[in-house]
């Protein structure tokens, strides 16, 4: 299965998930609380409005639908590819100031990390023993963070790496999450998910399956470009970061990257750093990008870029002036806030667990 695709040309795979996640959009709308949703990051610095209007705004909504969401803060996750997590607790503080800012309600939603939750960690042994290397080397996410790391010049694939995929199978089984937003290009990740909650079923639970396989949702969502034209990313250091200043905002957007022609005009094929900034000013201003194309016109890219910048200095207001109120409560509110999900999810993990050992008949 290719994963690699172009907005005009979706493979069958991802358009079969993507007409299942209409579907599943009804059935969330109508019964919210029949649903669990898993999903969340890595934690290699603050977030950016990539995230924002990729995934966070989207978990944000499913939440206030009525859906209970799990953010995995996934701090084991930083290692997979390099040897210096940098510093951790600074870096998830900034993540979780993101989460809460951008609309995470922590009396609704479980915000936890990986390293806290033993049982959690626990699940991959079994899991690892469902799947093959083969399988494992054959995934696509997999070759392509194991490309990317070599061409930076790090070391070879570290067993972490080939097995994250396994490792997300457990954080999302671990709380029988059953709906995972995803990108389209992360569908093989759930593919594996899937594949070990039915084996295991099968080996362990055939009478009564006790993993349910969770579904995909691909929402529509913005892929947002950096500054230099190329999807925008925590490394390649191109990111407009949400806690960012109006003054860095303002610096962020002219420096970005356009092209030689005069007029405004969208065109995502032929003018992709152009149309991303017309995405962006439409998303915050409530217009669409062609809207907002005929409005700046042959006033040009710098017209389009203090335009852009208002819309998103305005759009971001709000969250920017709760994350400075919350990153001034004390020290104590985000720890607590932390400490409550961890002791939820280990609650849970240490429940599926216990299952989990019963089921395979390891309970002494
Ligand atoms: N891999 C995700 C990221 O890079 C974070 C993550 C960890 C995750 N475990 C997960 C996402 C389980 C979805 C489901 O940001």
């Amino acid at each position: 299965m290719s994963v690699i695709t172009s907005p005009g040309a979706p493979t069958p795979a991802v358009a079969a998930a993507r007409e299942r996640s209409a579907e599943l959009e009804h059935l969330v709308a109508r019964n919210p609380a029949g649903y669990r949703v898993l999903t969340g990051d890595r934690p290699t610095g603050a977030l950016h409005l990539g995230h924002l209007l990729g995934t966070v705004a989207n978990r944000v909504r499913l939440q206030n639908l009525g859906v209970e969401v799990f953010l995995i803060v996934a701090d084991y996750q930083v290692i997979t590819d390099r040897d210096d997590a940098g510093d951790l607790p600074a870096t998830v503080r900034e993540v979780l100031l993101d989460y809460l800012a951008a609309g995470v309600d922590p009396a609704r939603s479980t915000v936890f990390t990986h390293s806290a939750v033993p049982a959690l960690n626990q699940l991959l042994l079994p899991f690892l023993s469902l799947v093959s290397v083969a399988e494992l080397e054959r995934n696509p996410t997999v070759k392509a963070e194991a490309e990317a790391s070599a061409a930076q010049g790090r070391r070879g694939t570290s067993g972490l790496l080939l097995t994250y995929p396994v490792h997300q199978a457990a954080d999302i089984l671990f709380c029988h999450g059953n709906l995972v937003p995803v990108g389209a290009d992360q569908l093989p990740h759930l593919e594996i998910t899937r594949t070990v909650a039915r084996r295991f079923n099968q080996r362990y639970a055939a009478a009564r399956p006790y993993f349910a396989e969770p579904d995909a949702l691909v929402t529509p969502s913005l892929t947002v470009l950096g500054d230099d034209g190329v999807k925008m990313s925590k490394s390649r250091g191109n990111a407009l970061e949400l806690r960012a200043s109006e003054d860095q905002t303002a610096a962020y957007f002219k420096r970005a990257r356009t092209d030689a022609d005069r007029t405004i005009t969208y065109e995502p094929e032929r003018r992709p750093e152009i149309a991303n900034l017309l995405r962006i000013g439409a998303h915050f201003s409530g217009t669409s990008p062609e809207a907002l194309a005929d409005e700046v016109g042959p006033a040009g890219a710098g017209r389009l870029k203090a335009l852009v910048t208002e819309a998103v200095v305005e759009g971001l207001r709000p969250l920017r002036a709760r994350r400075r109120e919350l990153a001034s409560a004390g020290p104590r509110y985000l720890a607590d806030v932390l400490a409550r999900g961890n002791a939820r999810a280990n609650e849970i993990a240490d429940r599926t667990l216990d299952d989990v050992r019963g089921l395979m008949g390891m309970r002494y």
